[in-house]
């Protein structure tokens, strides 16, 4: 599976570490909405699900976790465990968030604003999204 992955380059200096990110610049799509995901508890599995036209940069900025990624053919699983890492994620991809530290905060960057009409919740609706995309 292609997986695409950015190592963001850090402004370090003796005062500490700065990560600055800027659209098309340093991951291919303009931001409507920024969320992030704390305080997730133990064994707790979050997503399940794809998007129809939604496209997300993932950034672990504290803590680690993990990604699953289903494209409908083959599974990956990515680590995220620094604030210099960014997941890019396309719409038509199954994706689950796992293994939170406790420490852990997702920040996500997003292509659209919030629309529950984008989500397909379902895995079967899923991969018949896959199939209507390749036929
Ligand atoms: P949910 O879709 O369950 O999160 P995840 O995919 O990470 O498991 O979202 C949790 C709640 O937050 C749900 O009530 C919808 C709401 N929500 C928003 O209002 N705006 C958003 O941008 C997101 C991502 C979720």
């Amino acid at each position: 599976m292609d997986i695409k992955t950015y190592s963001f380059e850090p402004h370090g200096d003796d005062r500490g570490q700065l990560v600055a990110l800027e659209e098309y610049k340093d991951f291919p799509f303009a931001v409507k909405r920024v969320y992030y995901i704390y305080d997730t508890l133990k064994d707790v599995v979050r997503g399940h699900h794809a998007h129809k036209c939604l496209k997300q940069i993932l950034i672990c900025v504290h803590g680690s976790c993990r990604i699953h990624l289903d494209d409908g053919h083959e599974t990956a699983e990515v680590l995220l465990d620094t604030p210099t890492k960014g997941l890019y994620i396309e719409n038509d991809m199954w994706r689950e968030m796992y293994d939170f530290s406790s420490d852990a905060v997702l920040l996500v960057l997003a292509s659209e604003l919030y629309d529950e009409s984008d989500y397909i919740r379902n895995y079967d609706d899923f991969k018949a999204f896959v199939a209507s995309k390749e036929n």
